[in-house]
């Protein structure tokens, strides 16, 4: 056992560390991303190849990521450096931190792009604009928003200023208090509209369309996309959940705390989804419609419902909501170790940052009018960011992550935090050296020379 904590702070209890990391689980990639994902996946037969990588991978991933931000109480550089050298392994492993660091900004700049339209929908809908439109109408309010600049930096620069002020009050204050009023709020609202869409009398269409299991609908590129967002969902990879967990208490069992945030985020998943393809399919459209399925569909679907001004409103609240906790939580690892090492105010360090990112986030809202032109790879600033660090970087830092838990930190150390049973224990362990690499490496492969 140690004493230790961290000069951040700590959680007040272990559910505020579960409610904290669900937070920063639960956002853009369940209710935005999810959906569309599986939709353009044919369905059921995604969301099984999802499930089994949540429990295989993800899981233990997790799990690895909590204990050596406990054990070493600090940001994600100098935990992963003060682990191996207390097991006699390399210091460059701390390198890990690094990549991690520089995937939370640049996952930020677009995620904020992103939580900006959110903003601006729940506007929208809550003026009723929306109201009785067509879906070319719809589609073209979407075009319109991306190709008008200043207002696309206004709703950034908004969710930029509302993530920042709370990462700069601190773990306590800041993202303690976030977390308190919001998570409950989150799954208040997640209900009421799933209650909603049970209303429109194709839930059982929805319901189908996740849950009938068609092999023959499987094909390997799904199965590719559907481990790299398990990733993504879980904010693996990059640090994030080693920061959070360096603030946990010593007493909550990690395997337990780990499996009830793994669960929340896939039951958010689902839900969100069962939430929206009833009303996709009541409204007589496309589950595969894409990324515009949310921004399009939804409020043409809304628009014809009863209520549905109120409940779309609703709708994209809740979508705000998760987005805000967990762009908080991809800023944070960053401040941390700007604190901890450079001796930076909190406030300073988050000021910094912010800047920078948002900054960032300018490049990727122009990819949508003024820097359309500017490419990487055949892709624009937005999905260029979006495709490095969703499908290379986090699984690139959940190899190595697993790796450094499996190989170089020695076991007795692993377990002092883990405290699991011999035969869980052994199962984990394979699947840090084993399992989670090897699974990794056939879907980093396969997305670097994709199979036509
Ligand atoms: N897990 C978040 C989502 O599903 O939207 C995204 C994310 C947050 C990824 C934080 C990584 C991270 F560190
Ligand atoms: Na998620």
């Amino acid at each position: 056992m140690n004493n230790k904590t961290s000069i951040q702070g700590s959680w007040a209890s272990r559910w505020i560390f579960i409610l904290a990391a669900t937070g920063s689980a639960v956002g853009l990639g369940n209710i935005w991303k999810f959906p569309y994902i599986t939709g353009e996946n044919g369905g059921g037969a995604f969301v099984l190849v999802y499930l089994a990588c949540i429990l295989l991978v993800g899981i233990p991933i997790m799990m690895a990521e909590v204990f050596i931000g406990r054990r070493a109480r600090k940001n994600p550089i100098n935990a992963i450096t003060d682990l191996a050298a207390e097991s006699a392994g390399s210091k460059s492993w701390s390198i890990i931190g690094l990549m991690g660091m520089l995937s939370g900004v640049l996952i930020f700049s677009f995620y904020s792009v992103v939580g900006g339209w959110v903003l601006h929908y729940i506007k929208i809908m809550l003026t009723g604009e929306m109201l009785g439109v067509t879906s070319e109408q719809a589609g073209a309010a979407f075009g319109g928003l991306l190709e008008d600049p200043t207002t696309l930096l206004l709703w950034h620069t908004l969710f930029s200023i509302m993530t920042v002020v709370v990462v700069a009050a601190g773990v306590n204050k800041g993202i303690e208090t976030v977390t308190r009023v919001m998570m409950p709020a989150l799954f208040v609202l997640l209900l009421i509209l799933l209650g909603y869409a049970m209303t429109t009398g194709s839930f059982g269409d929805g319901w189908n369309f996740m849950f009938h299991f068609d092999f023959s609908a499987l094909t390997w590129n799904s199965a590719l996309i559907a481990l790299g967002h398990s990733f993504f969902t879980l904010s693996l990879g990059m640090g994030t959940i080693m920061a959070y967990g360096s603030y946990m208490t010593q007493k909550a069992s990690i395997g337990k705390t780990v499996l009830t945030i793994g669960a929340l985020d896939t039951l958010v998943a689902l839900v969100a989804g069962l939430a929206i393809f009833p009303i996709i399919f009541s409204n007589n459209m496309d589950p595969g419609a894409g990324p515009g399925l949310m921004f399009i569909s939804l409020p043409v679907a809304f628009g014809q419902m009863p209520f549905g001004q109120l409940f779309g409103t609703l709708f994209f609240v809740l979508v705000g909501v998760a987005a805000w906790t967990s762009a908080i939580s991809l800023l944070e690892p960053t401040v941390a170790f700007l604190v901890e090492k450079f001796k930076l105010k909190r406030l300073t360090a988050s000021i910094g940052l912010g800047i920078i990112v948002w900054g960032l986030g300018i490049a990727c809202l122009g990819s949508f009018n003024f820097m359309s032109d500017v490419t990487f790879f055949g892709k624009n600033t937005f999905d260029f960011l979006d495709y490095i660090t969703a499908n290379i970087m986090l699984p690139l830092g959940g190899i190595l992550i697993s790796l450094f838990a499996g190989w170089v930190v020695k076991d007795k150390f692993a377990q002092d935090e883990l405290q699991l049973s011999d035969g869980i224990f052994k199962l984990w362990n394979i699947s840090m050296k084993y399992t989670a690499p090897i699974a990794v490496a056939i879907v980093l492969y396969f997305l670097i020379n994709p199979l036509s």
